[in-house]
């Protein structure tokens, strides 16, 4: 019997219509598009804004777009997975509220964090429960609210983030299609260059973590750039020499978008050239889970049956790696 892959059969997108231009940040913090712009290459991002609208709002919305567009019946789909660093509330996973939300009546759900790589590994766990032949229809969802988190007079975090969402469908697949292959690291040093101290075990809320905004994201953004750029070249690299490819086999890079420059790094080591880079990073800034699934979305009208996918990411933990994925359908 030949072995069951697991291939993304469907993709779906949502992004809120709030538009945060560099412009409108020059009046927030001591910042100007020009600098914005060279040194992320962002331009805008979405803002979700709405009282009581949580990260879930966002993983429907896209959930139901992937639904229509595939003509799912969601009592079909086995498990919902959110990818996210921002769920809805700490306690009460943001997948269970997805799936019934969703009519997906008959799956259970739970959520996936690694910060900037949530769906990447994500991408491993729905893979695997295909592979297993236990389950037919994973839906993966990679949504964050980083507005949620973010303190606007922070020049170093607030023009970077983003709000948004993207869903993936995964199915088994008889032609060999889906993924291929995959190098998944992290690394625990991470943990004092990028992060919220406050509101977990380790310093519970109180008036003065709040008082001290602790629970914000601190980013030493240098450290992480030189980090980022090195891992992410080297397990997309990877991904290349260990499965026999050139860059000419390799149809599309598709990167995390934290920063211009350091997809540019990768695109190089890789040698791939910029159109097939996929980049969206100028409209929707770093939107952490979502940047992959937007991606696929984006671009989804331009992906053909068999192309070779790259998918490279990196985030906060440190956590980082790589796959390799056939595309399985055309649109
Ligand atoms: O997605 C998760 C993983 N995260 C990442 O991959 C992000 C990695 N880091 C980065 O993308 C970049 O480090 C940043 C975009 C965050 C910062 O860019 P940078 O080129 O590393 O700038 P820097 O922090 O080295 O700062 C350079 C200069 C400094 O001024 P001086 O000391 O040279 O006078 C900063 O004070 O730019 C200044 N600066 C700014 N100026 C205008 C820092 N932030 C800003 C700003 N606007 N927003």
């Amino acid at each position: 019997m030949s072995k069951i892959t697991a291939a993304i059969s469907a993709v779906g997108k949502y992004v809120p219509d709030y538009v945060l231009t560099n412009k409108e940040l020059e009046t927030y913090v001591d910042t100007n598009d020009e600098w914005i712009t060279s040194r992320t290459g962002i331009k805008e991002r979405r803002i979700l804004k709405g009282e009581g609208l949580g990260t879930s709002y966002m993983a429907i919305k896209a959930s139901e777009d992937l639904i229509k567009k595939r003509n799912l019946d969601p009592k079909e789909i086995d498990l919902v997975i959110v990818a996210t660093a921002t769920p809805d509330l700490p306690v009460a996973c943001t997948a269970a509220y997805v799936a019934s939300e969703i009519g997906a009546i008959n799956a259970f759900g739970y959520d996936l964090e690694a910060a900037c790589s949530s769906f990447l590994y994500g991408m491993s766990t729905a893979t695997s429960y295909i592979e297993s032949g236990r389950y037919k229809k994973v839906l993966l969802i990679g949504a964050d609210k980083m507005s949620s988190i973010i303190d606007y007079a922070d020049r170093a975090t607030c023009i970077i983030f983003g709000d948004g969402a993207g869903a993936a469908l995964f199915e088994p697949n008889t032609e060999g299609l889906g993924l291929q292959d995959e190098f998944l690291r992290s690394d625990g040093v991470g943990r004092d260059f990028l992060r919220i101290e406050a509101g977990g075990s380790v310093m519970p809320t109180t008036k003065e973590t709040v008082a001290e905004k602790r629970h914000f994201v601190y980013q030493e953004g240098k450290t992480v750039f030189k980090y980022a750029v090195s891992n992410m070249a080297d397990v997309a690299e990877k991904m290349l020499t260990r499965n026999n490819l050139t860059e000419q086999d390799i149809q599309w890079l598709v990167a995390h978008q934290a920063n211009r420059r350091i997809i540019q790094a990768t695109a190089n080591r890789v040698g791939v050239s910029e159109e097939k880079v996929m980049m969206n990073i100028e409209k929707y800034g770093n939107t952490t889970s979502a940047t992959l699934p937007l991606l696929l979305a984006d671009y989804e009208k331009e992906l053909k049956k068999g192309d070779n996918l790259i998918f490279a990411a990196f985030g906060g933990g440190f956590t980082w790696g790589a796959a390799y994925l056939k595309w399985a359908y055309n649109s």
